[in-house]
């Protein structure tokens, strides 16, 4: 397994990937693979962090990340990044190639000299890479509240002291989920399902974490 940049030739492959992936996971369906689509263009894209896993000449997985800030109370605002979608194949999970995208790249970004990288995912697939929940750095969302699912990881030690901060991710995220429907459309047709990990998902995203 090899851990190397994206280039253009992949980007069908990596959307179809994506799919495979997040399809009926954590809702009926999936729109992460037009996520991959529009990030690429869009001015908050990283295309220096944006890389996949190769076995066997296949992509089997992939990694990219976005420009977001830190927005502390005074209006200072420093820059950081965020990931995802982060993603393996089905058929190649639980064999560490998601540990390898993400350290790898964890240690770029850690040498382009961010402070830190703030995502939101579930803390299972994170915590055992250092991110914690937001709450234990003084970082909440825009609203000022601390959701289950926003992780932070500090690269720079002691950056979070003693002041509160808000974390704006790309508003590449804000798409209108008829366009992602649209685009679905484009690949093979496949069977949307209930999964009780929609379930899991239902009660993270309405979840959070008292101060
Ligand atoms: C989340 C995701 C990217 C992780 O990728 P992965 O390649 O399976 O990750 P790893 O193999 O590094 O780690 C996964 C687990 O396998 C275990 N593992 C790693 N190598 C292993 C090996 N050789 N043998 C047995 N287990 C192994 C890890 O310890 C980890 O265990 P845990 O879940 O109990 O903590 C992948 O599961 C995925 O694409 N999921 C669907 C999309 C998704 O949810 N993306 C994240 C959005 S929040």
């Amino acid at each position: 397994m090899t851990i190397r940049p994206e280039t253009k030739a992949d980007y069908r492959a990596v959307e179809e990937l994506t799919r495979e992936a997040f399809y009926n996971l954590y809702v009926p369906g999936c729109d992460e693979h037009y996520l991959c689509h529009i990030l690429r263009e869009h001015p908050d894209f990283m295309p220096e962090l944006d890389y996949v896993a190769e076995a066997d000449g296949r992509i089997v997985g992939s990694i990219m990340y976005s420009r977001s800030v830190l927005v502390a109370d005074d209006g200072e605002t420093v820059p950081i990044v965020s990931f995802g979608p982060v993603c393996v194949h089905p058929d190649h999970q639980r064999k560490g190639i998601g540990t390898a995208l993400i350290g790898e790249t964890r240690a770029m970004v850690e040498a382009m000299g961010f402070p830190a990288i703030v995502i939101y995912g579930d803390p299972h697939n994170y915590c055992k890479h250092g991110f914690r929940n937001g709450v234990d750095y003084r970082v909440s969302d825009m609203a000022g509240e601390h959701p289950l699912g926003l992780l932070v990881l500090e690269l720079r030690p002691g950056f979070f002291g003693n002041e509160d901060w808000k974390a704006k991710q790309s508003d590449v995220f804000m798409f209108d989920p008829a366009d992602a429907l649209a685009f679905d459309e484009g690949f093979p047709p496949k069977e949307k399902k209930a999964r009780y990990s929609q379930v899991l998902f239902g009660m993270l995203i309405r979840s959070f974490v008292r101060p």
